[in-house]
């Protein structure tokens, strides 16, 4: 048995410089947590960009020596690599394209060539450290055309990919015109996985018609090479959240909070700043419960986290700016001296604050436009021992498949999201709890390590048909 590889665009790390000196945290993302029990075994490891650019050699050198102690290992990229392979090719070609934001796609031909390049710096950086039976596992679509690189210099290692967001449907595909590598790309790997039964079928349907590959119940013969494509809906580590939702720290936090903010009914929305994920169509909704409620007035605040993001992007620094318009109209228009209706951060919270806004929240409003999954209402139902509370949740975000006891709305019907907020504060308290337990059973029982573990089994279950049919 060989080792397991990870590899992501980023390194589960964030990169900062103390008194010039490179110095950085480890991410507790759900990914992180999820792998941690794969990647710090044994002789495994995580390969990805530390974030940052970085130019001078010793540095580089220093940053590889701190990760190699911590089981990763960087592969840097230029400024080059920064503006055409992550800002342009990954998140202007194929973030709005899978998202089905159609009219922001950029058709850039060196955005393309930078792409192809760098997936060759990965897999170049791979093969340093790769063995011919080992198991290698790619993440998400910044890295579409790795698997069958790496297939084509390790003809019998066993090599996994996971999209973490959505696959559209082969309307949005045929549209590309790199389609056909990028699906060659990833039929590279012996197991190809989505959060969703739709997305995979989407993959399958572009397979068929651009590939010519046909399928019987998801496994495709590609080059006498089975290949499995499959739904893993992806889950949290549903204990961290529990538990710190209980802790004295969190219960704090929601003491000293609650008494910040008086009697009020809390809405949540937090996110990273993405135009996918509907942000200022959540602000409209709020301030039109408000227009047309106006006993609210007074009675609810929303709390609104919004997680700095890509913010080099034209269209993301475009999103900030009508975030900040629509927050600011709000509250000028109904502020009064001791009540401020939206409650705006454009930040990230350490865990134990945010443990305690989701503990603390009467209402979650998780309504993107498009989500591949979405973990943050996840986060939010295991924060809520006490089975209070109403998720509102999009219909387009992976998560609603899982989740039929949220309130699913259509996050394009503005009267739709108010009238769901107007009847979440109204919910009867033994109905709130009865849809909690529900979906709170659904996420403990296919958490994050659970999902870690149906992949990898299954992946090993590929290999093996694989075996029987040669
Ligand atoms: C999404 C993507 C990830 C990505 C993350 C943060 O969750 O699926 O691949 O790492 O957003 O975006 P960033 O561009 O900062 O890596």
């Amino acid at each position: 048995m060989g080792k397991t590889i990870i590899v992501s665009n980023r390194l589960p790390i964030s990169l900062d410089y103390k008194d010039g000196k490179p110095d950085f945290k480890t991410s507790a993302g759900g990914l992180a947590t999820g792998l941690g029990s794969i990647f710090k075994e044994a002789n495994n490891i995580w390969i990805g960009w530390p974030g940052n650019y970085v130019e001078d050699p010793e540095v580089r050198a220093e940053i590889y020596l701190e990760l190699h102690e911590h089981k990763m290992s960087p592969v840097f990229l230029t400024q080059a690599d920064i503006e055409d392979f992550y800002e342009g090719f990954s998140n202007e070609t194929l973030w709005p394209a899978f998202h089905y934001f159609t009219q922001h796609i950029i058709y850039e031909k060196r955005f393309w060539e930078a792409y192809v390049r760098v997936n060759v710096k990965f897999c170049e950086a791979i093969l340093k450290k790769a063995d011919p039976d080992d198991t290698i596992w790619v993440h998400d679509y910044q890295l579409l055309l790795l698997p069958q690189m790496l297939r084509e210099k390790l003809p019998n290692a066993t090599i996994a990919f996971f999209q973490h967001i959505p696959f559209p449907s082969y309307e949005i595909i045929r549209m590309l015109p790199w389609r056909k590598a990028i699906l060659e790309g990833m039929c590279g790997a012996d197991l190809i996985g989505f959060h969703t039964y739709d997305d995979m079928r989407h993959f399958l349907s572009s397979a068929g018609r651009i590939l010519g590959l046909s399928n019987e119940s998801g496994y495709m013969q590609a080059d006498s090479r089975l290949i499995n494509v499959d739904a893993f809906p992806m889950g949290i580590d549903y204990e961290k959240f529990e538990s710190a939702a209980n802790s004295t720290k969190t219960q704090n936090y929601v003491t000293k909070f609650k008494k910040l903010l008086g009697d009020q009914k809390l809405l949540l929305s937090i996110d990273r700043l993405d135009y996918s994920k509907g942000i200022p169509q959540r602000l409209r909704a709020f301030d039109e419960l408000l227009k047309t409620y106006p006993h609210y007035h007074n009675k609810v605040s929303l709390i609104m986290i919004v997680v700095p993001s890509r913010d080099t992007v034209k269209k993301y620094k475009e999103l900030k700016e009508e975030i900040d318009t629509l927050v600011g109209r709000i509250n000028s228009a109904y502020s009064t001296l001791n009540w401020v209706p939206v409650h705006y951060f454009y930040r990230a919270f350490p865990f134990a604050e945010l443990s305690a806004f989701y503990h603390m929240s009467d209402i979650a409003l998780v309504t993107p436009l498009r989500d591949g999954m979405n973990l943050v209402c996840k986060e939010f139902v295991a924060s809520k021992t006490d089975k209070m509370g109403v998720l509102i949740l999009s219909e387009m975000a992976g998560a609603s498949k899982e989740l039929q006891d949220a309130v699913l709305v259509n996050p394009n019907d503005l009267d739709a999201v108010t009238t769901a907020i107007y009847e979440a504060l109204n919910m009867d308290e033994e109905i709130q709890s009865a849809r909690m337990t529900a979906m709170q059973e659904t996420i403990k029982r296919y958490d994050i390590f659970q999902w870690v573990k149906v992949f990898m089994d299954r992946l090993k279950i590929v290999k093996e048909k694989q075996a029987e049919f040669q």
